[in-house]
């Protein structure tokens, strides 16, 4: 079954706490942290400090997406933070190095993750599937919530999700950007092993109804 990581970037910060206690009781998976420099993407979410605090509100897995421009400089701080998977995006200039990012991550204990912009070829992960736990697809363009799914990520999505299986690697594969109950069945279909949802979870009056429903549930 796939695991569902919602991301609180669209939650009203000053809740925050209530936020993931309700997330954690409604069966999410992961909480799923949008990290935003003002560079890479146009707007600033949070930073280390804000995962130290929700480290101690769940035991849940906390998925940090960083979406910075220099990554290298703050891997630690959310390692130290409390983050279990940090994500990195190979586009980030500091990525140039990517293998040695990502080998870093790792070698703090932490799962690492490489994301792809909508635009980026599946061959940018070709040479570091094996150094990576998480592979994530944005099918949206990053900087906000509530963007709707570009559909060229299905076709992103299969083909990662053949090379994944024909490596025979434990990588995850993450989507994220405009999941919702109509679309999630195609994303799963695809491949999907891990759905991102921020709006269609934040703003559910039932959100493990809708947590379900994006499982495959009825
Ligand atoms: C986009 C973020 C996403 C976003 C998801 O830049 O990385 O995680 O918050 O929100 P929805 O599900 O509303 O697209
Ligand atoms: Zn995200």
């Amino acid at each position: 079954m796939v695991k569902i990581s919602p991301s609180i970037l669209n939650s009203d910060f000053g809740y925050i706490a209530d936020t993931v206690k309700r997330l954690d009781a409604a069966g999410a998976d992961w909480i799923h942290c949008d990290v935003m420099d003002g560079v890479f993407v146009p707007c600033i979410s949070f930073g280390p400090p804000v995962i130290r605090a929700l480290r101690k509100l769940t035991e849940k897995p906390l998925d940090v997406h960083l979406m910075v421009a220099d990554p290298s400089s703050c891997l630690g701080d959310f390692a130290d933070a409390g983050a279990d998977i940090i994500t990195i995006h190979c586009e980030s200039p500091s990525c140039t190095h990517l293998h040695r990012l990502v080998t870093r991550i790792r070698s703090m204990g932490k799962k690492a993750g490489v994301a792809l912009n909508p635009s980026t070829h599946p061959d940018a992960l070709e040479y570091i599937y094996e150094d990576i736990d998480v592979a994530l697809v944005m099918s949206v363009n990053p900087g906000y919530g509530g963007q709707e799914f570009i559909p060229a990520a299905l076709r992103k999505i299969e083909v990662i999700a053949s090379r994944i299986n024909a490596l025979g690697l434990p990588i995850e594969l993450e989507v994220d950007g405009g999941v919702n109950t109509g679309n999630a069945k195609s994303i799963r279909d695809a491949g999907a092993a891990v759905l991102v949802a921020g709006s269609a979870v934040i703003n559910a009056a039932d959100p493990a109804g809708v947590i379900g429903i994006l499982k495959g549930g009825q």
